[in-house]
């Protein structure tokens, strides 16, 4: 058995961070990997083959990294490139490695959050057009009416920092209009891109305070925890000093400025 390593936490850019923060409340004690593919982000709009193979030279890159668990922290990843990674990829490359999602452990809980049985959600363009979400809900609730939207400028806007500004507005409204109008009977509505925790306030100024918003970092987080307890074989294989690296594919400065918005705190990345 080779030396231990760390748990990587991989997303197109910034959002992972999201999910990263909530990872760290349940699980201080273990070393991670951060890396967001920011020069290549948004992934949203990206074709499947595009996805796939960005997705798996940075899963490649963590493996390098000596992660042997590495964290899709990314829907549209999660959606179009987890399966091919899992099935495909890991048996020749990697085959003692584990590579997971956000969508699956989302999928198993949302049912419980909604009481009329009608849900919402807004993701990429990618991970809605994937009918990731469609097919995994129908798994675990297949009673439940989903209704996905679209929203190919939030990334953008959030990836520039203009998800506050006025000009916001009208993209954030205008999706909320359209989900909300096609089914009266929406009471939660998953936020399912990594990104979109960031546009919480606006969210929550154009969407009625009956429909509950769920971003899903503390759902990935527990989940991520209970397949730790019920994988000894993984969890023998990680360092638990609490130990964090960052890399990023842009200039580390522009990263560093930007990644506190979405991790709460100052990081110190690495251009790689
Ligand atoms: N944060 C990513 C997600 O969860 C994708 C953003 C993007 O690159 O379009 O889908």
């Amino acid at each position: 058995m080779s030396k231990k390593g760390k748990i990587g936490i991989f997303d197109s850019g910034y959002g992972g961070l999201t999910v990263f923060k909530e990872i760290l409340k349940v699980l201080p004690e273990y070393n991670f990997v951060y890396l967001g593919d920011n020069a290549r982000a948004p992934y949203g709009s990206r074709s499947f083959e595009t996805v796939y193979k960005f997705t798996l030279e940075c899963v490649q890159l963590l493996f390098e990294k000596n992660c042997p668990l590495v964290i899709l922290a990314c829907n549209t990843a999660s959606a179009k490139a987890l399966r091919t990674i899992q099935q495909k990829d890991l048996p020749r490359i990697a085959k003692d490695n584990r590579v997971l999602g956000v969508i699956r452990p989302t999928t198993e809980v949302i049912g419980q959050y909604s009481k009329t049985k009608h849900i919402g959600i807004f993701a990429t363009e990618g991970t809605v057009k994937s009918e990731s979400y469609l097919i995994e809900i129908n798994k675990f609730f297949p009673d439940l009416t989903v209704h996905q939207e679209a929203c190919p400028m939030w990334v953008p806007l959030i990836e520039n920092n203009e998800h506050l500004s006025d000009g916001a507005d009208y993209f954030v409204k205008k999706h909320i209009d359209r989900l909300l109008q096609c089914d009266d009977k929406i009471d939660t509505i998953l936020l399912g891109c990594t990104h979109y925790p960031l546009l919480m306030p606006k969210l929550q100024q154009y969407i009625p305070s009956s429909i509950q918003i769920i971003s899903q970092g503390s759902i990935v987080a527990e989940s991520l925890k209970d397949y730790l307890s019920r994988h000894p074989e993984i969890d023998i294989r990680l360092e638990k000093n609490g130990l964090r690296e960052f890399y990023t594919t842009i200039e580390s400065e522009w990263f560093n400025e930007k990644a506190e918005m979405f991790f709460g705190e100052k990081v110190d990345a690495q251009k790689i």
